[in-house]
């Protein structure tokens, strides 16, 4: 078993299985014998990024601090797992290039259409509705991936394979 930390990189849609797909892995990373954190979108912005908003600046300014406190426990051999949109391509490959331990883009793909049927926190329809302003997907871009090192389509797969597919990339590699 490796010891090695890295950063499990989650990136796509609110609703598209972010979260999901980390609290699944976890306990298996977990009995695998690793050390784990998780810094997931939702609760960063209510401690590490409180105050923050959605334009393109603020948005850069939360992802920046994930990358930054993700590497700093990559390297010091944790597997830090990030589960936040993070939209921005420009701001996830910073993140990449600052990295001290392995990056591994895991791009959660799911249609719009079907993380609206979702609706998983009821987001979509006040984002519809004009009650949200600048939703990701909505009225707020969402730039794909262009190289990741894993795509899970959430849309078609369970969770567990889905899942399957991230740790049979993570065993290639060495990583777990
Ligand atoms: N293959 C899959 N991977 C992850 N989630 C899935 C999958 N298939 C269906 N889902 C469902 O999609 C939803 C994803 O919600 P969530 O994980 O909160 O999304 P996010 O954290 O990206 O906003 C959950 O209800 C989950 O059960
Ligand atoms: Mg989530």
């Amino acid at each position: 078993m490796s010891d090695k930390g890295f950063i499990l990189w989650f990136t796509g849609l609110s609703g598209s299985g972010k979260s999901t797909l980390a609290s699944y892995l976890i306990p298996l990373f977990k009995e695998a014998g690793k050390k784990v954190e998780l810094l997931d979108g939702d609760e960063v912005r209510e401690n590490l990024s409180k105050g923050l908003g959605f334009s393109k600046e603020d948005r850069d300014t939360n992802i920046r601090r994930i990358g930054f406190v993700a590497d700093l426990l990559a390297r010091n051999g944790v597997v830090a797992i990030t589960a936040a949109i993070s939209p921005y391509r420009d701001i996830r490959d910073e993140c990449r290039k600052k990295s001290h331990a392995a990056f591994v883009e895991v791009y959660v793909e799911a249609p719009l259409a079907v993380v609206e049927e979702r609706d998983t926190k009821g987001l979509y329809k006040k984002a519809r509705a004009g009650i949200i302003k600048q939703f990701t997907g909505i009225s707020d871009p969402y730039e794909e991936p262009t190289n990741p090192e894993v795509v899970v389509h959430t849309g078609s797969e369970s969770i567990e394979e889905s899942a399957q597919k991230i740790l049979k990339y993570l065993k290639g590699k060495g990583l777990v």
